[in-house]
């Protein structure tokens, strides 16, 4: 299978502390990968230096062939990569269907960005019926599916999300996680960073464990969690 994004040796700092120790890893083409870790191991830390948002100090991002370790972000959108990040940053001053349409400010051909839209809506028919409403109005999981929906926008090859179930109640916890399967069978790659280590193995088709900063296990989702380390660890509850 070809890999879609393979980071080599990535090392970033935050001043002098060193948040990511030269850590390396693949994403194929169609997989969903999923990246756990306790908090404060790097996950944020790694998604973030992928879709150009913090600088790299050493180490290699190469996606769909090419180098783009040093490119900022607004480069990538363009080229298929879409970020859901952390804690559900939508604009909250703007509509659900406006937050919608800047997640596409890429995309020129408006009947297609029209269709956009209505797949998401049909994703998240939540959002339709509150296309009209202020984003920063929108309950906590809405706000959610708004990022997701948003991501969608984009058109992307490669999805890299964020703890998309953080702070949602158990039903809206399934409802993402099968939203993310079927974003993945419609052929989006997803690379998924998740504190809920047991749903996120449970979709993944393979997992990397990350501890302060290094890369301790790796393989397939369904082996790890068979992993004793890996129950211990993250899915003792
Ligand atoms: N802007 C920053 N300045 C200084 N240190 C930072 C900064 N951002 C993150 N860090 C530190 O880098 C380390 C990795 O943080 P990161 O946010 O990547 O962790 P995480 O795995 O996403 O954790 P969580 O599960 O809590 O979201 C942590 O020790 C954190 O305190
Ligand atoms: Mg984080």
């Amino acid at each position: 299978m070809a890999a879609i994004l393979e980071v080599k040796d990535l090392q970033v700092y935050y001043g002098v502390i060193q948040a990511l120790k030269g850590i390396s890893f693949e994403v194929n083409q169609g997989e969903i990968i999923a990246l756990i870790g306790a908090n404060g191991a790097g996950k944020t830390t790694t998604l973030q230096t992928i879709t150009g948002m913090i600088p790299s100090k050493g180490g290699s991002i190469i996606y769909d062939g090419q180098d783009i370790t040093r490119m900022p972000g607004y480069k990538l959108v363009p080229m298929g990569i879409a970020h859901v990040p952390e804690g559900r940053r939508v604009f909250a001053e703007m509509s659900v269907l406006q937050n919608l349409k800047l997640g596409a400010y890429t995309r020129s051909n408006k009947n297609e960005i029209e269709e956009t839209i209505k797949m998401v809506y049909e994703r998240f028919p939540r959002l339709e019926e509150r296309k009209n409403q202020m984003a920063g109005t929108l309950s906590g999981g809405e706000q959610q599916m708004l990022a997701m929906g948003r991501a969608l926008m984009s058109h992307p090859k490669l999805i890299v999300m964020d703890e998309p179930s953080m702070g949602l109640s158990p039903i809206y916890v399934n409802e993402i996680f099968d939203i993310i399967q079927e974003i993945n069978k419609s052929g989006t790659t997803v690379l998924l960073v998740e504190q809920n280590a047991k749903k996120a193995l449970s979709i993944a088709d393979k997992a990397y464990v990350l501890e302060t900063g290094n890369i301790v296990l790796s393989g397939d989702a369904k082996e790890l969690m068979n992993n004793d380390r890996v129950k211990k660890a993250y899915l003792s509850e």
